[in-house]
């Protein structure tokens, strides 16, 4: 399985933060925020990994990561986003480098505290489709959300006014190679994008979505509440292993 960081789009919902950087690359406690959807990979097993980025400051993932090193690999895979077209146009830019494999997508403002080892390992397992992971979370309307009938999702809605449960679509995604025929069939959404939901609400239409309830904690970082909440996490999770001198 290979590995797709989704780090393009413009931060506009921080701005003056991006103004001179990228979104992608403001810390996260003592990381910049690219680091975790990396380490996640790496620590599942999976080496092939493609950065999707854009923007004024594309550049910069090149000068702060180069090969990798740092993450235990040898070579990172790097392809560029022109405006912000959306997630799944990101996503559609990985078509050459997937080469018919799966992939386990993460979006690059998404911090997940717990080993994704074990989904890879049953995504791998999964005959086709596709996996999405959920998340209890306080104010759903932010984010993609699931409805369910016994316990089946139904459909997702995208940032609807009235969610119809209390889970966010988190960003975190496994597709089979199928996916990048489904991001070629998508229009626009209202505000301009292709959206992942639309890709997530196909897979579920074809009966071919599975789901997971995210273990640990999960955040976005795309707004300035979430991303003082990620880095409340992260300093926490730190001190708790004891991985943090605090004086
Ligand atoms: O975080 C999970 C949520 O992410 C999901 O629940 C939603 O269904 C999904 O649409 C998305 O919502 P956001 O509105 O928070 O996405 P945002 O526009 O902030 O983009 C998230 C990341 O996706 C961003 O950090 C980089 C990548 N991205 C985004 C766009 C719009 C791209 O690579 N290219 C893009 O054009």
């Amino acid at each position: 399985m290979k590995g797709i960081i989704l780090a393009g789009g413009l931060g506009s919902r921080l701005k003056p933060l991006t103004c001179i950087t990228n979104k992608h690359l403001l810390p996260i406690y003592n990381k910049p925020m690219i680091y975790y959807p990396i380490e996640k990979l790496v620590q599942a097993g999976i080496k092939d990994i493609l950065i999707v980025s854009g923007g004024t400051f594309a550049g910069d993932f090149l000068m702060l990561l180069g090969n990798g090193k740092e993450f235990g690999l040898k070579h990172i895979n790097y392809t560029y986003q022109e405006g912000q077209g959306g997630i799944a146009e990101a996503l559609g830019l990985a078509e050459h480098f997937s080469e018919g494999e799966k992939v386990a997508v993460i979006l690059g403002d998404n911090i997940i505290e717990n080993d994704i080892t074990p989904y890879v390992n049953k995504f791998k397992k999964q005959d086709k489709g596709a996996k999405i992971f959920l998340k209890k979370v306080e104010h759903p309307g932010r984010f993609g959300v699931p409805r369910f009938k016994d316990k089946k999702i139904v459909s997702i809605d995208e940032k609807p006014n009235n969610p119809k449960s209390q889970y966010a679509v988190t960003g975190l995604y496994m597709y089979d190679p199928e996916v990048f025929n489904i991001v070629k069939t998508l229009k626009p959404s209202a505000r301009g994008e292709l959206e992942i939901t639309d890709v997530n609400n196909r897979y579920i239409k074809d009966g071919t979505m599975s789901y997971e309830i995210l273990k640990g904690f999960w955040s976005d970082a795309g707004t300035f509440e979430s991303l003082y909440k990620s880095n409340e996490l992260i300093r926490k999770k730190l001190i708790k292993e004891k991985k943090l001198k605090i004086k």
